[in-house]
Order: C-alpha cells, then structure tokens, then sequence
C-alpha cells in the first residue's frame, strides 16, 4: 500500500515481556514522530505486530492476524511485522502474507520511521540487521509512562542453546545494556510514575557490567543500586536461568527488602536424561539445592516456573520425574507447554517425536498438578495482611486490581483509591487464578 499520511498506530504484542517491552519502546518512537496511539487496529494507518517464534501455534497466529486486517472495504493499514517472527523468517513473511510492508527485527526496530518511508513509496522495507549500534543508543529516552508498573530490559539474547529453543537465533548472543543506561533508564520512570521495575532479559541473571566507579556487577549489584531510588518501591526480575543464579543474587532476596520474593526460575523437565538431552547444563538436583538456599534466606519466596512435556525421546518414567519434581519445587505459579519442533534447532531433527496425544495427556496431568498447588499457595494468604500495588481497573464499578509482592492479583472495592496506589489488604478470598482483599491502610507510594 502507499499512504502519504500516516497518523495514528497500532501496536500489538504477542509472547514474551520483552515484547512488551519492545512494543511500549516502538510506541514511544512513533509518538516522537508526531504520530498517536489508535484505539484498534480498525482505526490505525499503521499496524505493528510485534511477534513470538518460540512455538509453532504463536507463529500461525501472526499469519492468521494479518489476515484479518485486511478491512471490509478491501483496504488494509500498512502492515509491519517485528519480533522474532520478523528475524526467523524474513523476506518469507512478505512471500505468505503479501499485504505485509515492513519486516523489522527485535534489533533494528529503531529504524522503523525509516522504514515507513520506504513502505510510502510503495516498496517492501526488510531490516533483519544485528547491528554494532544499539537501538538503546538512539531511541528516545524514557519516563512519559505514568503507569506504577513498568519494564526495563537490562539484558538480551542467549548463549545457551537448550536444543529446542529459537531464542539464540533470533535475539542472539548474551549482551547486558551498560549500567549507567540501567540507572538513568530507572530513574526516568520513576520519575515518570513508577513504583515497580521488573529487570527484563532471556537470561536476566546473567547480566553484568561495570558499576559508574568501575567495578564488576553482576545483576545482584544492579538491583542494590536500584534500592537505593527512594520512590521506586518494588524490584523483579525475569526469566533466570539455574546456571546464572549466583550467591549474591540468592543472598540479596534475605538483604534487599525491596526485591520482591518471588523467582521465575524455569526447569523445563525432571529427567536427567532429558535435561541433558536439551543441553540445560543443570540437574533436577542442582535445580532444588538452589531452591533449598533460596528457602532458607527467604522462606516465603513464591516459585514459578516453565515446563517443556513431550520433548523427544521422554519416556513415561522421565515424564514421572518431571511430576516429581513438580511436587518437590512447589510452585506458586507455572507455565507448561507441549513440544513444538523448531526449525533449525537441534531438537527438530532428534528421532523419537513424541505423538501429540501422549504430549496431550503429559500437558493435562502436569498443569492439574501445577494448578492444585498454585490454589493452595493462594489459600494459604487468606487471612493475612500485605501490600498490593494497584495497577489497573476492574471489571466492576469502583474496582481495582494490584498483585501481592509473590505476584497474586488481587481484587478490592474502593472508590477512593486509585491506580498507582501502595495499600495494606487484608486477604479475604482465594480463587484459583486472584484473590479479593480489604483496604486496612494506605501506605506511602
Ligand atoms: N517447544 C515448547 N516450549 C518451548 N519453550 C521454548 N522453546 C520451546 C519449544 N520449542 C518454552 C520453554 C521456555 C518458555 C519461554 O517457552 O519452557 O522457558
Ligand atoms: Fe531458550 Fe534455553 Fe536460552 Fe532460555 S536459556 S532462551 S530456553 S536457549
């Protein structure tokens, strides 16, 4: 399509919260292009999707996705395709989907008003590109967000190559973003309004760097940094590896009453075999004794994790293993997936593909188990006082949602307060998936 005046935007991201973070860092550059958020797709010149390749059923949504942009009087928005889709498949994407425009990778996606240029012209615009010059370097800086909650990758790609993941392919290699960034990036959105950073990366335990007086940090001492911003009152981090998670991170959640005490620390499979087999360089056991370490500094920490069934070659003794250390673990939450063969990983061409009803009945049993302990570590924080973060409106009049510092959402009526708020609740009732509440205090936020 050509379309000489683009106005309004629309950007939609799928899969991970790097996405996320990427989608709200494209939406601040076409902001400072004098451009405008539209409400929907319908009503935007222009449509991102900002895509996820790690399993085959996200990529087929972005396909079927562009398809319905395609409007009633045959028209369609200029259309461009980022993330990792983007990076994966390239110039295939404008092959399938010929309404495409533009094919921007999650590295490149600071040259998108470049793009729209070329695109205006009538031409495909593709910038796949890994280049030297961070897109951190010349995108324009933070701190107009005014929501309490807000993301900040410190860290991307990956070195470590499970044997069934895309991630290395299409973010590359393990790069961590320079500290002073880190901090000025946190500062401009507290200043902007938020309580809550949660420090983003594939391998976020991974990140290190040089502190502004020259010395070795790992993320242990990036997050002692960010505790010393008195209006910023919660600190995460996500998604860790077993590999990465250092003494000093483990001993910063007993020290740094700001870091929340939650960890997404995924095991993918309690086979040894099968760990070995997608290159996890942990054991079931290594994976418990940091659990174990964890326990002791904070006993309360909430456990989440990822879980891969139906890998090649799993047995159901491995898949046994796997429920085993489910219940060993004890998670608070969990994600689980079935095997999904990915081109050009190891994974895809092992023999012994496992057939999709026996990965069926694995996902079954492992998610009632997941979600059984998932509702009794909800019930157990009825009764008890803590504090929630209110980030957003409910469904119903007067209702507002915030998440408990172990990542619970919790519901409470209260026409008085508002988003962005720090209150004490009382927790009153726990569902499987929320929990209600009722104000007892409002705190200092
Ligand atoms: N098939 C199924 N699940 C996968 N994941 C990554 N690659 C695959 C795949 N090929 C899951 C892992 C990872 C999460 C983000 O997605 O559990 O931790
Ligand atoms: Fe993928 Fe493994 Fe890297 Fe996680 S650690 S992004 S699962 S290769």
């Amino acid at each position: 399509m050509t379309q000489a005046d683009l106005k309004k935007f629309h950007i939609k991201s799928f899969g991970c919260q790097m996405n996320v973070y990427d989608g709200e860092r494209m939406s601040e550059l076409l902001v400072d292009q004098g451009m405008s958020a539209a409400k929907n797709s319908e009503e935007a010149d222009l449509v991102v999707l900002n895509t996820c390749h790690i399993r085959e059923k996200a990529v087929d949504k972005v396909y079927s996705d562009i398809g319905r942009l395609r409007r009633k009087d045959g028209t369609s928005p200029m259309i461009a395709v980022a993330g990792c889709v983007a990076q994966a498949e390239g110039k295939e994407i404008s092959r399938r989907a010929p309404s495409v425009d533009i094919v921007v990778g999650p590295q490149a996606y600071h040259r998108l008003p470049e793009l729209m240029e070329v695109a205006k012209s009538g031409k495909k615009a593709l910038d796949t590109d890994m280049p030297a010059i961070s897109k951190f370097d010349v995108l324009p800086s933070r701190g107009k967000q005014a929501r309490p909650t807000a993301f900040l990758t410190v860290q991307e790609g990956c070195d470590k190559f499970c044997t069934y993941c895309v991630v290395p392919y299409t973010r590359g290699a393990e790069i961590s973003r320079p500290w002073t960034d880190l901090i000025d990036e946190a500062k401009a959105l507290v200043d902007g309004g938020a309580r809550e950073i949660t420090l983003l990366g594939q391998n976020v335990n991974a990140w290190s760097g040089e502190d502004d007086k020259g010395q070795n940090q790992g993320l242990d001492g990036l997050i002692r940094a960010l505790d010393k911003i008195s209006d910023l009152k919660r600190i995460r981090y996500m998604t860790s590896h077993p590999n990465d998670m250092t003494e000093g991170l483990i001993a910063a959640h007993g020290e740094v009453a700001k870091l929340m005490p939650f960890i997404h620390l995924p095991v993918q499979s309690g086979s040894d075999r099968i760990l070995k087999a997608m290159n996890r360089s942990h054991s079931s056991q290594s994976y418990l004794d940091i659990l174990d370490r964890m326990r002791e500094l904070r006993p309360d920490i909430a456990l989440s994790g990822d879980f891969i069934v139906g890998f090649p070659g799993e047995s159901d003794q491995d898949f046994e293993e796997t429920l085993q250390i489910v219940r060993d673990a004890n998670y608070s939450q969990a994600f689980s997936f079935k095997y999904s063969p990915r081109p050009g990983t190891p994974a895809a061409a092992m023999n012994e593909q496992i057939e999709p009803e026996v990965m069926d009945e694995r996902l079954q049993r492992l998610q009632a188990l997941l979600n059984e302990q998932q509702y009794a570590f909800n019930q157990q924080t009825v009764g008890r006082r803590t504090n929630i973060l209110l980030e957003r409106q409910g469904k119903l009049d007067g209702q507002l949602i915030g998440k408990t510092p172990w990542l619970q959402s919790v519901h409470i009526i209260s026409p008085d307060l508002k988003i962005g708020d720090l209150v004490e609740v009382e927790i009153t009732q726990a569902g499987p998936n929320s929990l209600t509440g009722q104000i007892k205090e409002r705190l200092a936020a």
